[in-house]
């Protein structure tokens, strides 16, 4: 993502419905103002990839950018945590998201040093948890916690993919068949 697309993750949780913001267990008063957040993100974007605190990549469809994924609380040499957000409602369900999170986790080996992703969407958004299976990513534990600091206290599924995994995931995986 350049820094001059940063907005659009900023627009994207501004406009979120009550509806579409507790589906994902986010807490709308712990959205950041959107131009202080705009400026975090673009700050963030002028350091080199391997100093960044996160890395977001765009997602395109037929040429148009409909999403988003990030990955953040990164440790070097080990791991960091992913996120998923196609913007557009009317392009959900509709089968998109598993190769959409087949392509960021593999731009993620590709660019950072890790050597396993981990995600935790909440435990009651099917979407998510769905999309993550399909993708190969294997099951931990569901706990309690506050998952990120968008987020409330909530019931959570924990998924990891590691390196091998990701690159050892056959090319029909995913697919509806
Ligand atoms: C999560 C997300 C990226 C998934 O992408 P998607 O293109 O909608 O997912 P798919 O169409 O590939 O659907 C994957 C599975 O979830 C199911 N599903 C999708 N939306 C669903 C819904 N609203 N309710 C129930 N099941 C749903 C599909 O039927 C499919 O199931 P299957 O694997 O049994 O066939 C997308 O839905 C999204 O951005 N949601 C809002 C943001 C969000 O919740 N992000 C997660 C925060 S970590």
């Amino acid at each position: 993502m350049r820094d001059d697309e940063a907005h659009l993750v900023v627009d994207y949780f501004h406009s979120r419905s009550p509806e579409d913001l507790a589906t994902m267990g986010v807490d709308p008063v712990k959205i950041p103002e959107a131009a202080a957040w705009n400026a975090r993100l673009r700050e963030d974007f002028a350091q080199p990839v391997g100093e960044r605190r996160w890395h977001f990549v765009v997602w395109e469809i037929d040429g148009n950018t409909v999403g988003h994924s990030n990955i953040g609380d990164l440790v070097r040499g080990q791991h960091g945590t992913m996120h998923l957000h196609l913007w557009r409602t009317e392009m959900r369900a509709q089968g998109h998201g598993t190769a959409l999170v087949l392509a960021s986790v593999a731009r993620y080996f590709e660019v950072l040093d890790i050597d396993r992703i981990y995600c935790q969407p909440n435990a009651f958004n099917v979407a998510p948890n769905r999309v993550l299976f399909r993708a190969g990513f294997e099951y931990l534990e569901t706990v309690e916690t506050v998952p990120g600091f968008l987020n409330y206290r909530q019931p959570v599924t924990r998924w990891r993919v590691t390196r091998g995994m990701a690159e050892n995931t056959p090319p029909t995986l995913g697919k509806k068949q």
